[in-house]
């Protein structure tokens, strides 16, 4: 081989190579995945985190051609950090869609971010109501404050319980709780008789329920996020509140399956409402469960899984609805109006709102083979976000 052809060959071989670089660059769908895996969110970043993996176990990650790559990020529930994350992610990795957001401030944070860049953005488990109202690119897999909160203050009034406190974590969700189902308990003929507030961040609950308890309600309603109910719990039960008479209700955030079992007989008999419980007797939900347990050391999945595990398929169904080819619109086109059997029960994207659409159950905290369980009696289906009416 004379100079000129060796040169020529070395050119053609370092093209193919960089060519094929580049086609294996075009053949990656990459999935930003934001979420709290450490600070007070952790266990709904260890939740979303297991369930989105699950799922590409189970449903493998080659879709339509594409390389499906999840990018995990751990933003520690500090909004700023999730922004910063967004941007790098966007520029620097190019990902396809960005998905998580462990709370309210992380996902609102990232909504302007992905409205400049037509990126969709999965809100797995935040539940503020207005969230999908601050970016068109925004579709959400969890549930809304108002969906939940609505249907045990239809409950309450029936079941003897005319007077109830409030007590929320002082943010958007909790906002959101207080005032549903303020104004729903208020129509139904029940009575709000005070209305307190937690800080978000480190609450210590002991005045607060001290307070409750000398103004002796019918009940105490609270909203506290994921992680937080094991607290709330133990101290309503050490200062016997229960046996002064007083039921502890509330969106089902408080009874989490995530920490559920851990929280005594106390629990036993404490009705909520929320759209999943990893109780939900369908032959769907018991095989998520089992292989969800099988994959985490016998962790049990709660409401954030089941929003992690369906914001997977809603990104998998819309990768394939666009036979590979989705850029943002047409990615975000098809998530809209998806309809499912999810783990939970059926579910709909709403594609006026890109909200979703979901029964709600009332659920009481049972005991079944030894563990605690939120064990659903009673079902609204189809519910769409109330707050969406404003
Ligand atoms: C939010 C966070 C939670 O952990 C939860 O259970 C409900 C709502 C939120 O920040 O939106």
């Amino acid at each position: 081989m004379n100079k000129r052809h060796f040169l020529r060959a070395t050119a053609l071989a370092s093209l193919a190579i960089a060519g094929s670089t580049v086609f294996a660059q075009d053949n990656i769908f990459k999935i930003g995945l934001i979420l709290p895996m450490t600070g007070q969110q952790a266990t709904t970043g260890r939740q979303i985190e297991a369930a989105a993996k699950l799922y590409m176990a189970q449903n493998g990650d080659t879709v339509a051609g594409k390389k499906i790559q999840l990018i995990i990020k751990d933003d520690t529930s500090i909004p700023d950090v999730t922004k910063r994350m967004a941007q790098e992610l966007i520029v620097n990795d190019k990902v396809n869609v960005l998905a998580g957001f462990g709370i309210t401030p992380s996902a609102l944070a990232t909504a302007p971010l992905a409205t400049q860049s037509k990126t969709p953005q999965v809100v797995m488990a935040a539940a503020t109501s207005s969230i999908t109202e601050a970016s068109p690119y925004i579709v959400r897999t969890s549930f809304t404050l108002p969906q939940a909160a609505v249907a045990i203050a239809d409950w309450a009034p029936k079941n003897g319980i005319k007077k109830v406190v409030t007590l929320v974590s002082d943010y958007g969700p909790g906002l959101d709780a207080e005032k549903f189902f303020k104004d729903r308990l208020t129509f139904n003929g029940g009575t709000i008789v005070d209305s307190l507030r937690v800080p978000m961040r480190n609450p210590d609950f002991a005045p607060f329920l001290q307070k409750v308890r000398d103004l002796k309600p019918d009940a105490l309603f609270v909203f506290v996020p994921s992680g937080a109910g094991a607290a709330v719990m133990k101290q309503f039960l050490e200062r016997g509140m229960d046996k002064a008479g007083i039921k502890l209700i509330g969106p089902g955030d408080i009874t989490d399956d995530d920490q559920l079992n851990d929280m005594g007989d106390g629990a036993l008999g404490v009705v909520t409402s929320h759209h999943y419980s990893a109780a939900h007797p369908s032959a769907v939900n018991k095989k998520f469960v089992e292989a969800f347990k099988k994959a985490n050391n016998n962790l049990r999945p709660n409401f954030m899984a089941v929003g992690g595990y369906d914001g997977m398929r809603v990104i998998y169904e819309a990768l394939k609805a666009t036979k590979g080819q989705g850029g943002g619109d047409a990615l975000l086109a098809a998530m809209k109006g998806q309809i499912f059997e999810s783990p939970r029960g059926p579910i709909f994207i709403d594609a006026q709102t890109r909200d979703i659409v979901q029964n709600i159950y009332l659920r009481k905290v049972e005991k079944k083979d030894g563990q605690l369980y939120n064990v659903e009696f009673d079902v609204i289906k189809d519910v769409k976000d109330p707050g969406k009416a404003r």
